[in-house]
């Protein structure tokens, strides 16, 4: 098909919830490069929004989920699932958690975390039910997540909000989440690195304040891991930047490299809250995504993919900032490893600046307060940032 049919069917079948979409259907695509359906080749930068870190018909996650497919791809949470039993192992073997629960993406599993923070409290006999999260921030599209999501122009048409009791406060403010805790405050979410919301980086005197001031009270730390976790921030998760670790945490998006998977992390104590019948999912943990998962995760473990992600978005954050120095229109660049928001002034808005770049063949984002969001594929090379760079400089 070519893309005005496909459009004009999205046009008069699609529910209109992604309004005016860039104007390109990717058909495939292979390592970082994207190819359309008039075979038009780009470079991504966006990585389907942070989720393709391996890149595209990765060869082994390829013929892992091929492999499945073949054998079979759901069966159900009634059954053992070998596939998931061997990636909530390896999760648990790299990262602070005990243990894992799989859903289907990231909304779900900050769902999953604000359950179980709640049901750790109920067990506990403690009336704690409120979950403090930042202003600016991002957690997904369901209606508790939109709750604890703290931009506006996502709650305002859903009002009053669900669930009960969360409160938003200003991000990267110690002392405003101190005087948000009440009685019945259960839990503290955060993403330590706010992507959808601009970029905007936790401080280290901030995130290391607000674990203190959790234990302090005897409440939990959720950190939301969506978008910076699996490898992209330069660590397997962006928490371990910060030198502190989270008592539940939410990941999805790369954890699949394209399969839908989300998963909640949890420290023993917390995660034995909750008992049979208290959480679930037809979809979540079946063989399929966790055969995918267990592929992607095996991979960047053993090629070092998170570090690389490091060192290449060390590389791609100096020359942009470099390239920045000579242009009026740019205000900031900043970020960690290689979720990279580069944040124009006013003159300039962010989504003609990807339109431009789109026509030149190269992918990228926005993210909100007028930023460009870089998100490549971890496996980047040096010499497509440089021809990124170049490009942009051109644009702007
Ligand atoms: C930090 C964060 N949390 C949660 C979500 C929601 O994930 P999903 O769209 O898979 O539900 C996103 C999506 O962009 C995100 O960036």
């Amino acid at each position: 098909m070519t893309l005005q049919e496909i459009k004009a069917l999205d046009q008069r079948y699609y529910m209109n919830t992604f309004g005016e979409r860039q104007p390109v259907c990717f058909d495939h695509g292979c390592g970082v490069t994207l190819y359309d359906t008039d075979g038009r080749a780009y470079t991504d930068f966006f990585a389907g929004i942070a989720t393709n870190s391996l890149g595209y018909a990765h060869p082994k996650v390829t013929a892992t989920m091929v492999e499945q497919v073949n054998k079979v791809c759901h069966t159900s949470n009634l059954y053992y699932v070998e596939p998931q039993a061997k990636l909530a192992q390896l999760l648990v073997e790299n990262t602070f958690a005990d243990r894992v629960f799989f859903g289907n993406s990231g909304a779900e599993a900050n769902e999953g975390c604000i359950k179980l923070a709640c049901k750790y409290f109920y067990e506990k006999g403690e009336d704690r039910w409120e979950i403090i999260s930042a202003s600016n921030s991002f957690h997904g599209r369901t209606l508790a997540t939109i709750a604890v999501t703290g931009q506006e122009k996502y709650q305002k048409p859903f009002r009053p909000l669900l669930p009960r009791g969360i409160v938003n406060v200003p991000f990267n403010d110690l002392e405003a989440i101190r005087a948000a805790v009440t009685p019945h405050t259960a839990a503290v979410m955060l993403e330590v690195i706010q992507a959808e919301g601009g970029v905007i980086v936790g401080t280290q005197d901030y995130i290391q304040g607000v674990r203190a001031l959790c234990d302090e009270l005897g409440i939990l730390l959720i950190i939301d891991e969506v978008q910076t976790g699996m490898g992209r921030c330069g660590k397997l998760f962006a928490h371990e930047l910060y030198g502190v670790t989270p008592d539940i945490l939410s990941s999805a998006k790369a954890l699949g490299n394209g399969m839908p998977i989300g998963a909640v992390l949890a420290k023993e104590e917390v995660a034995a809250a909750f008992h049979p019948g208290d959480h679930g999912s037809t979809f979540g943990g079946n063989a399929l995504a966790c055969a995918a998962g267990l592929a992607v995760l095996t991979t960047m473990l053993e090629e070092n993919i998170p570090q690389k992600a490091g060192e290449t978005g060390h590389y791609l954050l100096s020359i942009l900032r470099r390239m920045a120095e000579g242009k009026t229109s740019v205000a900031d660049v900043r970020g960690a490893g290689l979720l990279i928001g580069i944040a124009l002034k006013e003159e300039l808005k962010a989504a003609d600046v990807v339109g431009k770049l789109l026509e030149k063949g190269f992918v990228v984002g926005t993210a909100a307060g007028n930023v460009l969001r870089l998100l490549p594929p971890l496996i980047i090379e040096k010499e497509n940032c440089d021809a990124l760079v170049a490009a942009l400089a051109d644009v702007l």
